[in-house]
């Protein structure tokens, strides 16, 4: 068995120096009028050619590929994605959910789980999470309200998690919630985007899939060394269709998939597949001192979660936000801030790396100096709003697909139907969902997200303060 059948296959057709009389048009790299290090890359930048399989219909190289994929993850079936996890949420959608079916989904789900939902026209009924009071996050549902949720809608034909959180907060009830779900024969998808390392026998929380998830998918470019947008979806079950699956894949991704974005995916699951235990014991040596040094700068507070990937640094007076900006004096480039902190993703380092963890913490410490000089900008936010355990949409994904919209000023639509999204980015998860009602909590939580300098994406015109709402109907 080849170890990287897609790299390997890649480099025995660069070394015959074949002739490109086919796509892409920059004739490997040829024609481009890039930098000389872009057109390096571009040498690579293949297509479905004799000897290198056929993405949609893979038989050769990628089947290989795809079949060393599942064994190192223990599914029945496994897929590189070449459209992030954002295709891999909506095929498990779509192979799961039709028009009008409920399906069950926590309420703190990627943008792109909300857009499934509407494509398909579910109806969808949102979990309310936990709040974790550690990183000012919502994190998991609990196993009560799934339990209650469960009760209430026994016909959902799926429920959707998310696994771990954006910030690395695990959910300790994951396995039990899995095992009451099938019990009522309802299967599990699991949005793991931040988890493609979770496997390697106690090294990382466990993953979904060990859990026993019937569908879960990864952004391998998040954690392992891929490139951006290559991600795995796997399907461990037999309440869920891999067919099914496979054909909304093919429907939903390009049909002419990148070959350099393969060969990355090939080399990220070798990667993984291959992280021993002494890597594992020589990153958790590097990075608790690592972490132990931040901890020692004054005004820094470290917050560590249950990935140790991920970690949290927090100057008590400023926002997330201004923290970054003084990060980012010092060329330290985090992987997103927020009104309270900002959230680092460290490398999942081999035990033959080397990495600058010293001069790292110096330009932090240095960071963090200037930020003590700086005025108190952070805003009190207050997270602790009251909704109830399980909400459903108050106008259909139907109706809203004919319904009349209307821009009106922020500050007058209490009690109006919100048809625009409105999505805090990072992390992208809706504060507002198209067809939810808009609260005055979730108003003041929008104006305080605004006030600490959030980016705000989404349909939305908040340079003139104003939403997309239903317009309401004359009597
Ligand atoms: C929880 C979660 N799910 C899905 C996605 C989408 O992943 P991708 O960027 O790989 O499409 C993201 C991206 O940030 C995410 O945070």
């Amino acid at each position: 068995m080849k170890e990287r059948p897609i790299v390997e296959a890649m480099q025995r057709f660069y070394e015959n120096q074949n002739s490109s009389f086919h796509v892409p048009g920059h004739k490997h790299g040829a024609l481009s009028e890039l930098p000389r290090a872009f057109k390096d890359v571009m040498r690579f930048d293949y297509t479905e050619l004799s000897g290198l399989d056929d993405y949609h219909h893979p038989e050769e190289v990628i089947a290989e590929a795809q079949d060393l994929l599942a064994k190192t993850y223990g599914a029945q079936h496994s897929y590189f994605l070449v459209n992030g996890s954002t295709v891999g949420n909506l095929a498990m959608v779509y192979a799961t959910c039709g028009e009008g079916d409920q399906v069950l989904v926590q309420r703190n789900a990627h943008k792109s789980v909300f857009h499934a939902l509407e494509l398909v026209g579910a109806q969808p009924v949102f979990l309310t999470p936990q709040w974790d009071e550690a990183t000012y996050t919502p994190s998991h549902v609990s196993l009560s309200t799934v339990a209650a949720a469960i009760d209430y809608y026994p016909d959902a034909k799926a429920i959707i998690l998310t696994h771990p959180t954006y910030y690395g907060v695990t959910n300790s009830e994951m396995i039990e919630t899995i095992q009451l779900a099938h019990e009522h024969g309802i299967p599990v998808l699991v949005d793991e985007a931040h988890g493609a390392h979770f496997i390697g026998k106690g090294k990382f929380p466990m993953s979904a899939i060990e859990m026993g998830a019937d569908v879960v998918v990864q952004s391998a470019h998040k954690t392992l060394p891929a490139l951006t947008m290559g991600s795995f979806l796997h399907i461990n079950s037999n309440r869920v269709s891999n067919d099914r699956v496979n054909r909304y894949l093919r429907m939903l991704q390009s049909s002419s998939p990148s070959y350099l974005l393969l060969a990355s995916l090939d080399d990220a699951r070798h990667y993984i597949g291959t992280y021993a235990h002494e890597d594992h014991q020589q990153f958790i040596k590097s990075r608790n001192q690592f972490v132990d040094g931040l901890k020692s700068i004054p005004s820094l507070e470290v917050i560590e979660v249950d990935d140790p990937l991920k970690l949290i640094l927090r100057v008590s007076h400023l926002t997330g936000f201004s923290l970054q900006k003084q990060l980012e004096h010092q060329g330290i480039y985090v992987e997103l801030a927020d009104p309270e902190q900002v959230l680092m993703i460290l490398p999942l380092l081999k035990a033959r790396h080397h990495f600058p963890f010293a001069e790292i913490r110096r330009k932090i410490k240095s960071a963090v100096e200037k930020c003590s000089k700086q005025q108190r900008d952070k805003v009190e936010i207050d997270y602790s709003h009251d909704i109830e355990a399980l909400s459903t949409l108050a106008v259909s994904y139907k109706k809203l697909q004919t319904a009349e919209n209307e821009w009106i000023s922020f500050t007058k639509t209490t009690g109006r139907i919100c048809t625009g999204m409105v999505i805090p980015y990072p992390p992208g998860i809706p504060l507002f969902v198209r067809g939810e009602k808009i609260t005055t909590n979730k108003l003041k939580m929008l104006a305080d997200y605004l006030a600490s300098g959030a980016t705000i994406q989404g349909e939305h015109d908040l340079s003139r303060k104003q939403l997309l709402v239903l317009k309401e109907e004359k009597e």
